[in-house]
């Protein structure tokens, strides 16, 4: 049987994917959402959420997509992961994925000016047909120059009121150099947020959060207060270190027979770690001198 049905849940309550089911609107995460669906609406053109490794990014642009979904009138497409290698693939992709007939050759052999044409053309016609075409874009520290001008270009296209395409780029903070060393896109920024790891109140309430969405059914509380701050102290509020600590605690406390997480299991969880990895190191030495 599954640990968490053991555990009175329906649903796994700390699994690390980007479900929007799981997702707690923090201060942070709820600033960046509204604030782009804003600058989307009124069709600013460029959004860009940076944040450190596991600060909530990826399950921000699901929520997001889950929110667009829900809006008549918007056109969008995400990309997981933008690696891209030249302007010809990237543009090829974007046609493709915004469903638009385009001039298909053998690789190499379509005339970039021509699908260039076809992505200003589509983002004419549907803006003039009340649409508003989003690009999402995750990962984004991963752009390339290359993609990153065409971006900008893309950005080039607008009314007298509005771009007519809107990018929203999420990145880890290496983003923010690359944008900086390219002035003329960077000014064109209309919103940029860093997310920030939660303080130790919003731990304790994305846990809480995370529990009820899973359906948990037991009478008492499964975390008690001295866990939650031990479990702040080694995550230091990053969301994903959170999850994953909650996960291998609720293992430990059936492991252990117990039925609620004190400090001692989450200390138990953190010392089994360490020995894992510290075998790992062990493991390094031996091979390196052999
Ligand atoms: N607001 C939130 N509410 C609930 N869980 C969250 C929240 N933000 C992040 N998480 C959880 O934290 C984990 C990491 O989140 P996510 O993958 O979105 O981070 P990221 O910033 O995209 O990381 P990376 O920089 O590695 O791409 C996931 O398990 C996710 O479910
Ligand atoms: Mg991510």
């Amino acid at each position: 049987m599954a640990y968490h049905t053991l555990l009175g849940f329906q649903k796994e309550p700390f699994s690390t994917s980007p479900d929007p089911q799981f997702f707690y609107l923090t201060k942070e995460h709820d600033m960046a959402m509204t604030s782009i669906l804003i600058e989307t609406r009124l069709r600013r053109g460029l959004a860009v959420v940076l944040g450190d490794i596991g600060t909530g990014k990826t399950t921000l642009s699901r929520k997001l997509v889950q929110e667009l979904k829900d809006r008549g009138n918007i056109i969008f497409h995400i990309i997981l992961n933008p690696d891209f290698e030249t302007e010809e693939q990237f543009l090829t992709s974007l046609l493709r994925n915004f469903n638009v007939d385009f001039p298909q050759g053998q690789p190499g052999a379509v005339d970039i000016l021509e699908l260039r044409d076809a992505v200003e053309k589509f983002l004419i016609q549907k803006n003039e047909e009340k649409q508003t075409i989003t690009l999402i874009i995750d990962e984004a520290q991963k752009l390339d120059m290359v993609t990153l001008e065409v971006l900008r270009v893309l950005l080039n296209f607008e009314t007298n009121e509005y771009k007519l395409i809107q990018l929203v780029l999420l990145g880890q903070l290496e983003l923010y150099s690359k944008l900086v060393a390219m002035p003329n896109f960077i000014d064109r920024v209309s919103f940029k947020y860093t997310l920030n790891p939660l303080d130790i109140q919003e731990t304790r309430e994305l846990i809480k959060y995370r529990i009820n969405q899973a359906g948990y059914q037991g009478r008492m509380e499964l975390f008690n207060d001295e866990a939650m701050s031990e479990i702040y102290n080694y995550s230091r509020g990053y969301p994903r270190h959170i999850t994953m600590l909650c996960h291998k605690t609720l293992k430990e406390l059936i492991l252990q027979n117990k039925e609620v997480v004190d400090r001692q299991i989450v200390l138990d969880v953190l010392s089994k770690e360490n020995q894992g990895w510290g075998r790992a190191e062990s493991f390094r030495r031996i091979s390196k001198s052999m």
